[in-house]
């Protein structure tokens, strides 16, 4: 099926990650999208809270059953809302490895990708795609307000979620199929022109390992972040990465 044929649109939910596991669980096919017009339990990358009012935000789930596990995915999603948004309102949002849209250093949306194995088999992958559109400044809670952005702050308008949903979709079907047929690199090289770090970048990382701080030397082919710190050459899968050092305001250097 192809992605967005089949929407299931709910007036709330918990979390639209959580709702679409329910229905893969039952047997539903590739392609298939739940969209919420609000989430009550909004779930971001490591155990936060996306935050999910109804009708200020796209939250949508997009079910996907490739042949194979990639780390790509996330950053396959990340491009195609990017693209999605430029083909459209000729917007140029940049991507935060691994999982943030970003707009002038401000979070305008973020990406939770979810995996379920059979023993060591894929079965299916859950896309969740959270975008801020409709609010205001005065309406993201006081701790986001210097750090997130929705895309009528930024060109003054309201938006639709069905209508940028049917845009994602058409993109995010483009890059799956690329994804399909092994453009891996193709993927990797346009993150990284979108991305708002580039290599030789000095970078403060939060890993597992706590926070790390070198030099950005690009993404290996698996979509790992390769950083060079202390003279010793390490990749992560995961983590946040705060800034380019060069861009944290004073008083913000190393903080996590
Ligand atoms: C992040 O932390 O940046 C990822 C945010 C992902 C939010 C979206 S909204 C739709 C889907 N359902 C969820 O509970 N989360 C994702």
């Amino acid at each position: 099926m192809k992605i967005g044929e089949k929407v299931i649109h709910l007036p709330t939910c918990s979390s639209t990650n959580d709702v679409l596991r329910e229905l893969a669980e039952q047997g539903e096919e590739d392609g298939v999208v739940v969209l919420a017009e609000e989430q009550t339990a909004g779930r971001g990358t490591k155990g936060r809270s996306w935050f999910s009012p109804r009708g200020k935000g796209l939250y949508l789930s997009v079910l996907l059953r490739p042949e194979r596990e990639s780390a790509l995915f996330p950053l396959m999603a990340g491009v195609a809302v990017a693209e999605a948004i430029a083909e459209e309102y000729s917007l140029w949002v940049r991507l935060r490895w691994p999982n943030d849209l970003i707009w002038e250093a401000k979070k305008l949306g973020g990406i939770l990708c979810e995996s379920s194995f059979a023993g060591r088999k894929l079965s299916y992958v859950i896309i969740g795609i959270g975008l801020n559109l409709n609010q205001l400044e005065k309406d993201f809670p006081v701790p986001l307000r210097k750090t997130a952005v929705s895309l009528k702050m930024i060109l003054q308008r309201d938006f639709l979620p069905e209508f940028v949903a049917g845009k994602i979709f058409t993109s995010l079907s483009r890059w799956y199929n690329i994804f399909q047929a092994g453009g891996d690199e193709q993927i990797l090289k346009t993150v990284e022109t979108l991305n708002v770090f580039q290599p030789g970048d000095e970078i403060a990382f939060t890993s597992k390992q706590g926070q790390v701080r070198g030099q950005f030397l690009g993404l290996d082919r698996y979509g790992r972040l390769v950083v060079r710190a202390q003279d010793i050459i390490r990749t992560f899968t995961s983590g946040e990465v705060l800034s380019p050092v060069s861009c944290l305001a004073p008083g913000e250097e190393g903080e996590s």
